[in-house]
């Protein structure tokens, strides 16, 4: 029997290292706005840089968009420089993050592996976890797309009791797509959800595989968002790009929006 599929969409923007204080403040005066009319239909989160999320947490408190951040340490405390903990965002009110996004893994060096204790203390906190995961141009073309993303989710779930599974978000995120302008067709981004939702089910169970939310990322636009979501096995997006202007980002809220309504029950 084919299992529910998680109908309502959610779409983040991943602001990155982008912005400052002021332009921080016109563009979530700007969604708020925008997203009063959405929030019966679409969830919304706004992954914001360190420094501004406690201003950032102001802006939109109780306009239901959800304080998101972009790193967190695997470890709860000492003498760690430069880190932050899953409890000190929690503390100051986030409510979910990136973790394993591409960037981190190559910039950083960041290991399946810590990723995926990264997972194991965010979830134990409290906090709701939006997991990257993607291939390269190269292992895409070496016919390797499935297998990397497998081997990504199965170390980052790795000790994810089912119980926590709930908090957990996968975001596919071909390298290549990454701010290139060259988003993946909805076709090709179809397939390679398929094929995680795959991997959930034979780590957990159908149920629980349905259940789970698989957003894309990779250039995604208002132009293309609506064709994306078309899509059901994709349950919205993981925006950087065209999340730092408000009118962009409203537009793709928007058809996350009529997707939500299009999509049966
Ligand atoms: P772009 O939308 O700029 O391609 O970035 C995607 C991304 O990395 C979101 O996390």
């Amino acid at each position: 029997m084919k299992q529910h599929i998680s109908k309502r969409l959610l779409i983040g923007g991943n602001w990155k290292m982008n912005g400052t204080r002021e332009a921080s403040t016109l563009m979530l005066n700007d969604l708020v706005t925008a997203f009063e009319p959405l929030t019966e239909s679409v969830d919304a989160a706004v992954f914001v840089p360190f420094p501004y999320l406690q201003h950032c947490g102001n802006l939109i408190r109780g306009s239901g968009l959800l304080l998101g951040a972009q790193q967190v340490s695997a470890e709860a405390n000492g003498a760690f420089t430069g880190q932050v903990s899953a409890e000190m965002l929690l503390d100051m009110g986030v409510k979910i993050l990136i973790i394993g996004h591409s960037e981190c893994r190559q910039l950083l060096a960041e290991s399946d592996e810590l990723i995926g204790e990264k997972v194991a203390i965010s979830v134990s906190t409290g906090l709701s976890v939006m997991l990257c995961v993607g291939e390269t141009w190269q292992e895409r073309q070496a016919g390797h797309a499935e297998a990397v993303c497998r081997r990504q989710i199965s170390a980052a779930l790795k000790g994810i009791h089912l119980d926590h599974m709930g908090a957990i978000q996968i975001a596919y995120e071909p390298i290549w797509a990454i701010g290139t302008g060259r988003s993946a067709t909805p076709q090709d981004a179809s397939i390679s959800h398929a094929s995680l939702r795959k991997d959930i089910e034979e780590l957990y169970d159908p149920a629980l595989a349905a259940a789970t939310r698989i957003l894309y990322g990779g250039s995604v636009n208002p132009a293309n968002a609506t064709s994306l979501f078309a899509q059901p096995e994709i349950q919205g997006a993981l925006v950087g790009g065209a999340s730092l202007k408000a009118a962009d980002f409203a537009s793709i809220l928007r058809s996350a929006s009529q997707a939500t309504s299009s999509r049966p029950n």
